[in-house]
């Protein structure tokens, strides 16, 4: 499934220097008879695309990278919400875990903010933003933003003057133009499928659902506002 190799995406300002997990336009999912997952979803999901494991394993590589990247700061997390929630939860974890093995442990701060653009499984031309209208705590500190809609919200973020600003993903889609800015630490690059599970949402349901999985016509139908 997953396929180890130096990130192919054409990236205009940023590279992925590491390891990344791409997963190919092949990969069908697991069958969901494998897997459990909340009854109210059955006939809503077609597969089980990433398992909870797998993404848990792979967020404990992206800590343990941000780790001897930034090891040496005061680190201020930025959580995109709603749906980069369980990825930042489950990363500052691994992160506080990984530092403490360390003779000098981290100091992580968390901070909320909330992006909404989409509408059934289609992007809207307008973004919000809402959250703390001051993030002056950010200035002088190193960030580690995680979630998924990056472009405007580094603009709004760098003038806040921090001293670093690293973003993480879990999840690039690999667009017919690619992608326009890579994060700086990616979890897993994935064909253009709409996705659910981990705390994102298709009109708000599936984020109670552990492992992302691709959402079916009758999912779409069914939860369609
Ligand atoms: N799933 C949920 N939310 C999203 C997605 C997705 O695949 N892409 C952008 N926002
Ligand atoms: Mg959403």
């Amino acid at each position: 499934m997953l396929k180890n190799r130096h990130n192919s995406i054409d990236a205009c300002s940023a590279e992925v220097k590491r390891e990344t997990g791409v997963i190919l336009l092949c990969w069908p999912g697991y069958n969901l008879e494998l897997f459990n997952y909340p009854e109210h979803y059955h006939g809503d999901i077609e597969n089980v695309y990433i398992p909870h494991g797998v993404i848990m394993d792979r967020i404990e590589s992206i800590a343990r990278d941000i780790l001897e990247d930034l090891g040496q700061h005061t680190l201020m997390v930025l959580c995109v919400l709603k749906g980069g929630y369980k990825f930042c939860a489950d990363l500052v974890d691994s992160i506080k875990a990984q530092s403490r093995s360390t003779n000098c442990p981290l100091t992580v701060r968390v901070e909320f903010i909330r992006l909404k653009s989409y509408l059934n499984d289609r992007s809207t031309e307008d973004l919000h933003i809402t959250g703390p209208d001051d993030l002056s705590v950010l200035r002088g500190k190193a960030i580690v933003g995680t979630g998924k809609t990056m472009m405007s919200l580094l603009k709004h973020v760098v003038t806040f003057q921090p001293k670093t600003i690293k973003v993480a993903g879990l999840l690039v889609k690999q667009g017919p133009n690619g992608a326009a800015m890579l994060p700086d630490y990616v979890g897993f690059v994935i064909p253009n499928h709409f996705v659910v599970g981990y705390a994102l949402d298709y009109n708000e349901y599936f984020r109670d659902l552990d492992h992302i999985c691709v959402i079916s016509e009758k999912g779409k139908l069914k939860y369609k506002v």
